[in-house]
Protein backbone atom coordinates (compact mmCIF):
# COMPACT_ATOMS: atom_id res chain seq x y z
CA UNK A 1 0.00 0.00 0.00
CA UNK A 2 1.66 3.38 -1.12
CA UNK A 3 1.24 6.21 1.86
CA UNK A 4 0.71 9.43 1.16
CA UNK A 5 4.08 11.89 2.32
CA UNK A 6 2.49 12.86 5.61
CA UNK A 7 1.51 9.40 6.51
CA UNK A 8 5.27 8.32 5.62
CA UNK A 9 6.60 10.55 8.07
CA UNK A 10 3.75 9.24 10.66
CA UNK A 11 5.37 5.95 9.85
CA UNK A 12 8.73 6.65 10.10
CA UNK A 13 7.67 8.27 13.86
CA UNK A 14 6.28 5.11 14.57
CA UNK A 15 9.33 2.85 13.65
CA UNK A 16 11.41 4.44 15.50
CA UNK A 17 9.22 4.54 18.55
CA UNK A 18 8.51 0.64 17.80
CA UNK A 19 12.34 -0.31 17.88
CA UNK A 20 12.37 0.99 21.27
CA UNK A 21 9.93 -1.96 21.87
CA UNK A 22 11.74 -5.57 23.71
CA UNK A 23 9.62 -8.83 24.37
CA UNK A 24 8.25 -8.61 27.98
CA UNK A 25 7.19 -4.95 28.07
CA UNK A 26 3.74 -3.64 28.59
CA UNK A 27 2.41 -1.02 26.71
CA UNK A 28 0.11 1.57 26.53
CA UNK A 29 -1.25 1.90 22.65
CA UNK A 30 -2.43 5.48 21.67
CA UNK A 31 -4.89 7.06 19.58
CA UNK A 32 -5.27 8.52 16.33
CA UNK A 33 -3.95 8.51 12.86
CA UNK A 34 -0.12 8.62 14.14
CA UNK A 35 -0.45 6.06 16.90
CA UNK A 36 -2.90 3.78 14.29
CA UNK A 37 0.72 3.14 12.90
CA UNK A 38 2.60 2.60 15.63
CA UNK A 39 -0.14 -0.53 16.61
CA UNK A 40 0.26 -1.43 13.60
CA UNK A 41 4.20 -1.69 13.60
CA UNK A 42 3.59 -3.61 16.81
CA UNK A 43 0.93 -5.91 15.07
CA UNK A 44 4.03 -6.82 12.58
CA UNK A 45 6.57 -7.47 15.41
CA UNK A 46 3.77 -9.90 17.48
CA UNK A 47 3.17 -11.82 14.26
CA UNK A 48 7.35 -12.18 13.38
CA UNK A 49 7.53 -13.32 18.08
CA UNK A 50 7.17 -10.32 19.74
CA UNK A 51 5.15 -10.89 23.19
CA UNK A 52 4.34 -8.14 24.72
CA UNK A 53 0.71 -6.69 26.84
CA UNK A 54 -1.03 -3.58 25.78
CA UNK A 55 -3.68 -1.60 27.21
CA UNK A 56 -5.55 0.43 24.17
CA UNK A 57 -6.47 4.02 24.99
CA UNK A 58 -9.92 4.06 22.97
CA UNK A 59 -12.00 1.44 21.39
CA UNK A 60 -11.08 2.45 18.37
CA UNK A 61 -7.36 1.32 19.07
CA UNK A 62 -8.61 -1.83 20.83
CA UNK A 63 -10.35 -2.91 17.72
CA UNK A 64 -7.04 -2.37 15.28
CA UNK A 65 -5.15 -4.27 18.21
CA UNK A 66 -7.59 -7.00 18.23
CA UNK A 67 -7.38 -7.31 14.28
CA UNK A 68 -3.86 -7.73 14.66
CA UNK A 69 -3.98 -10.56 17.22
CA UNK A 70 -2.04 -7.99 19.86
CA UNK A 71 -2.92 -9.09 23.24
CA UNK A 72 -4.55 -6.83 25.15
CA UNK A 73 -5.15 -6.26 29.00
CA UNK A 74 -6.68 -3.32 31.28
CA UNK A 75 -5.20 -0.86 33.52
CA UNK A 76 -6.99 -2.98 36.09
CA UNK A 77 -5.27 -6.20 34.96
CA UNK A 78 -1.84 -4.37 34.20
CA UNK A 79 -1.83 -1.30 36.45
CA UNK A 80 1.91 0.10 35.32
CA UNK A 81 3.54 -0.36 31.94
CA UNK A 82 7.03 0.05 30.63
CA UNK A 83 6.00 2.82 27.83
CA UNK A 84 2.98 4.41 26.34
CA UNK A 85 3.22 5.81 22.69
CA UNK A 86 0.94 7.86 21.59
CA UNK A 87 0.29 11.21 18.62
CA UNK A 88 -0.21 14.53 19.85
CA UNK A 89 -2.20 17.67 18.32
CA UNK A 90 0.64 19.95 19.25
CA UNK A 91 3.71 20.41 21.11
CA UNK A 92 5.98 22.63 22.49
CA UNK A 93 9.66 23.09 23.22
CA UNK A 94 9.37 21.87 26.93
CA UNK A 95 7.10 18.74 26.01
CA UNK A 96 4.17 20.22 26.74
CA UNK A 97 1.14 18.82 24.22
CA UNK A 98 -2.42 19.61 23.20
CA UNK A 99 -4.37 16.05 22.69
CA UNK A 100 -7.48 15.04 22.57
CA UNK A 101 -8.59 16.27 18.92
CA UNK A 102 -9.69 12.37 18.31
CA UNK A 103 -11.98 12.72 21.42
CA UNK A 104 -10.11 9.64 23.39
CA UNK A 105 -7.89 12.56 26.15
CA UNK A 106 -9.42 11.02 29.19
CA UNK A 107 -8.01 7.45 28.68
CA UNK A 108 -4.99 8.92 26.78
CA UNK A 109 -4.11 10.97 29.86
CA UNK A 110 -4.56 8.00 32.65
CA UNK A 111 -2.30 5.38 30.15
CA UNK A 112 0.06 8.22 29.87
CA UNK A 113 0.19 8.74 33.61
CA UNK A 114 0.47 4.94 34.29
CA UNK A 115 3.36 4.69 32.37
CA UNK A 116 7.60 4.78 32.88
CA UNK A 117 7.53 6.41 29.64
CA UNK A 118 5.49 8.38 27.07
CA UNK A 119 6.74 8.69 23.41
CA UNK A 120 4.87 10.75 21.43
CA UNK A 121 5.29 10.08 17.32
CA UNK A 122 4.73 12.73 14.99
CA UNK A 123 5.17 14.63 12.30
CA UNK A 124 6.87 18.15 12.05
CA UNK A 125 3.72 19.89 11.53
CA UNK A 126 2.55 19.80 15.72
CA UNK A 127 5.28 21.94 16.58
CA UNK A 128 4.82 24.99 18.15
CA UNK A 129 6.25 27.73 20.24
CA UNK A 130 3.29 28.37 22.30
CA UNK A 131 0.52 25.84 22.67
CA UNK A 132 -3.03 27.10 21.78
CA UNK A 133 -3.22 26.98 18.04
CA UNK A 134 -5.10 23.68 18.27
CA UNK A 135 -8.47 24.51 19.85
CA UNK A 136 -7.73 22.84 23.30
CA UNK A 137 -9.97 19.81 23.58
CA UNK A 138 -11.94 19.51 27.41
CA UNK A 139 -13.90 16.69 28.18
CA UNK A 140 -16.78 17.34 30.88
CA UNK A 141 -19.67 15.57 32.63
CA UNK A 142 -22.65 15.80 30.37
CA UNK A 143 -24.95 17.62 33.98
CA UNK A 144 -24.68 21.17 33.40
CA UNK A 145 -22.75 21.77 30.29
CA UNK A 146 -23.80 25.73 29.94
CA UNK A 147 -22.50 26.02 33.54
CA UNK A 148 -19.25 24.45 33.15
CA UNK A 149 -18.76 26.24 29.87
CA UNK A 150 -18.79 29.34 31.64
CA UNK A 151 -16.25 27.99 34.47
CA UNK A 152 -14.12 27.41 31.60
CA UNK A 153 -14.30 30.70 30.35
CA UNK A 154 -13.96 32.27 33.57
CA UNK A 155 -10.46 30.12 33.93
CA UNK A 156 -9.14 30.93 30.77
CA UNK A 157 -10.07 34.49 30.81
CA UNK A 158 -7.79 34.61 34.28
CA UNK A 159 -5.03 32.67 32.50
CA UNK A 160 -4.82 35.07 29.55
CA UNK A 161 -6.57 33.26 27.07
CA UNK A 162 -9.62 34.39 25.38
CA UNK A 163 -11.75 32.86 22.20
CA UNK A 164 -15.08 30.61 21.75
CA UNK A 165 -15.69 27.12 23.94
CA UNK A 166 -17.73 25.11 21.63
CA UNK A 167 -19.01 21.80 21.82
CA UNK A 168 -17.85 19.06 19.56
CA UNK A 169 -20.33 17.81 17.38
CA UNK A 170 -20.43 14.54 15.13
CA UNK A 171 -22.70 15.38 12.20
CA UNK A 172 -24.86 17.59 14.02
CA UNK A 173 -25.27 15.77 16.94
CA UNK A 174 -23.31 15.62 20.26
CA UNK A 175 -20.28 14.07 20.21
CA UNK A 176 -19.92 11.60 23.25
CA UNK A 177 -16.24 10.25 24.09
CA UNK A 178 -15.84 6.19 25.18
CA UNK A 179 -16.23 7.33 28.97
CA UNK A 180 -19.41 8.66 27.62
CA UNK A 181 -18.74 12.44 28.29
CA UNK A 182 -19.06 15.58 25.58
CA UNK A 183 -16.12 17.52 24.64
CA UNK A 184 -15.31 21.34 24.36
CA UNK A 185 -13.11 22.83 21.81
CA UNK A 186 -11.50 25.90 22.94
CA UNK A 187 -10.00 27.76 20.34
CA UNK A 188 -7.62 29.34 22.34
CA UNK A 189 -5.44 30.97 19.62
CA UNK A 190 -2.45 31.25 22.34
CA UNK A 191 -2.11 29.97 26.07
CA UNK A 192 0.38 32.13 27.25
CA UNK A 193 0.27 29.96 30.65
CA UNK A 194 -0.14 26.61 30.02
CA UNK A 195 0.38 25.20 33.68
CA UNK A 196 -1.50 27.65 34.65
CA UNK A 197 -4.40 26.92 32.43
CA UNK A 198 -3.68 23.36 33.60
CA UNK A 199 -4.80 24.05 37.33
CA UNK A 200 -7.50 26.19 36.62
CA UNK A 201 -9.50 23.45 34.89
CA UNK A 202 -8.56 20.97 36.97
CA UNK A 203 -10.43 22.79 39.39
CA UNK A 204 -13.79 23.00 37.78
CA UNK A 205 -15.96 20.24 38.88
CA UNK A 206 -17.53 19.84 35.51
CA UNK A 207 -14.38 19.05 34.05
CA UNK A 208 -13.43 15.33 33.54
CA UNK A 209 -10.06 15.74 31.82
CA UNK A 210 -8.84 18.68 29.43
CA UNK A 211 -5.89 18.23 26.65
CA UNK A 212 -3.19 19.98 28.16
CA UNK A 213 -0.46 17.17 29.16
CA UNK A 214 2.10 18.65 31.39
CA UNK A 215 4.67 16.73 32.62
CA UNK A 216 3.72 13.49 30.85
CA UNK A 217 5.53 13.21 27.66
CA UNK A 218 9.44 11.96 28.17
CA UNK A 219 10.46 12.33 24.02
CA UNK A 220 9.33 13.45 21.16
CA UNK A 221 9.94 11.45 18.23
CA UNK A 222 9.16 14.34 15.28
CA UNK A 223 9.58 13.14 11.40
CA UNK A 224 9.79 15.49 8.66
CA UNK A 225 11.40 15.06 5.51
CA UNK A 226 15.22 15.57 6.32
CA UNK A 227 14.74 12.92 9.09
CA UNK A 228 14.06 11.70 12.44
CA UNK A 229 14.22 14.25 15.25
CA UNK A 230 13.95 13.70 19.05
CA UNK A 231 13.08 15.78 21.86
CA UNK A 232 13.58 14.79 25.30
CA UNK A 233 15.35 11.44 26.02
CA UNK A 234 14.26 7.82 24.41
CA UNK A 235 15.72 5.94 27.33
CA UNK A 236 13.91 7.80 30.06
C1 LIG B 1 -6.71 11.49 20.21
O1 LIG B 1 -7.65 11.88 21.16
C2 LIG B 1 -5.63 12.52 20.12
O2 LIG B 1 -5.08 12.89 21.32
C3 LIG B 1 -4.58 12.11 19.12
O3 LIG B 1 -3.45 11.57 19.72
C4 LIG B 1 -4.22 13.32 18.39
O4 LIG B 1 -5.43 13.88 17.94
C5 LIG B 1 -3.28 13.07 17.24
O5 LIG B 1 -3.96 12.45 16.20
P1 LIG B 1 -3.32 12.27 14.79
O6 LIG B 1 -2.13 11.39 14.96
O7 LIG B 1 -4.40 11.62 13.96
O8 LIG B 1 -2.97 13.64 14.27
Amino acid sequence: MSLSPVEQLKRHAAERAAALVRSGMKLGLGTGSTAAHFVDCIGEKVRDGLDVICVPTSERTRAQAEGLNIKLSTLDETPELDLTVDGADEFDPKLRLIKGGGGALLREKIVAAASKRMVVITDASKEVATLGKFKLPVEADLFGLTATARQIEKAATANGCQGAVSLRKNSGALFVTDGGNAIFDCDFGVIPDADGLASALNAIPGVVEHGLFIGLATAIIIADPAGIRVLGDLSA
